[in-house]
């Protein structure tokens, strides 16, 4: 595959003199060239046939659901076709809700995990429902999963939804992010891509489902960062591991940075 062209909005000079870098989209604006809600409506099962049996998630899922409290309630941001994640935690007991603005992956879930419950939302509109009582850690829940479910996110909108995950998630509760870094996209990142910060770069070419792509990601420890600093949580667990989509899916192979997190107690 030849490398694409970058657009070349992604290239005005910044207003500061410094390094060059992209205006950061407004609110719901996802950046150029990323997957889109329409592309997912239409790939629907296409994306679970490449990416459902990644071994890595599933060894992934089964270290969060360990950490979990028996049969809480886990909050799945861009659930997908509801496999394997959901599918995975419903099998062993927790009440899984899952959030994704594609109706073509909501329906899917839907069929996937008839025990869970799940909804059409853009993941920076979501709120959680409302408390029944007083009893709000009740409301609260057990889990968070992320899982390669950023990509149509700008920066400062994923440091917005991070930020929000500790006043979602109960005393104790755990979340599991994973994402690729952007050190680890083949064929590579050029230093230009990167922010003042070197935690960030936009607009790494990646080939996924047939489309050439721009990814917008953080580095390993940018997303090590933004779970500390943005959303208040202890790294437990961190680790990487490589996944190869069969042949004929014309995708990238993946670098998979996991992360275990926890909201303390108290
Ligand atoms: C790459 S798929 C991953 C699906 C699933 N988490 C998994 O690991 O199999 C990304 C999913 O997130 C959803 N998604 C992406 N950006 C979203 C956003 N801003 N709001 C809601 N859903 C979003 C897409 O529709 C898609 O179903």
């Amino acid at each position: 595959m030849s490398a694409p062209t970058i657009p070349a909005a992604q290239h005005a000079p910044s207003s500061s003199g410094g390094p060059e870098q992209p205006e950061p989209p407004p609110h719901h604006a996802a950046p150029p060239n990323v997957p889109t809600k329409e592309f997912f409506d239409t790939k629907g099962l296409d994306y679970e046939t490449i990416y459902g049996h990644n071994a890595g998630l599933l060894k992934a899922v089964d270290k969060f659901a360990a950490r979990l409290r028996p049969g809480c309630r886990v909050l799945d941001l861009g659930c997908g076709t509801g496999r394997p994640v959901a599918h995975t935690l419903a099998a062993r007991g927790f009440h899984v809700h899952g959030v994704d603005f594609s109706e073509t992956m909501v329906g899917l879930s839907r069929t996937a995990v008839p025990s869970g419950t799940f909804e059409c939302a853009h993941l920076l509109d979501w709120v959680p429902p409302a408390p029944a009582t007083d009893e709000t850690d009740q409301e609260l829940f057990g889990g968070i999963v992320a899982t390669s479910s950023f990509y149509e996110l700008a920066r400062e909108q994923m440091e917005t939804l991070v930020s929000r995950w500790r006043g979602w998630l109960a005393p104790g509760g755990a979340a599991l992010l994973m994402m690729v870094a952007a050190e680890d996209v083949v064929p590579g990142t050029r230093p230009e891509m990167y922010d003042a910060d070197g935690r960030f770069a936009r607009g790494i070419p990646f080939r996924f489902m047939g489309d050439d792509c721009f990814l917008y990601l953080f580095t390993r420890a940018g997303w090590r960062a933004l779970l500390e600093e943005k959303g208040g949580l202890v790294v437990r667990e961190q680790w990487a591991g490589a996944f190869v989509p069969a042949g004929q899916a014309d995708c990238d192979a993946e670098m998979n940075s996991f992360f275990i997190v926890e909201k303390e107690e108290g």
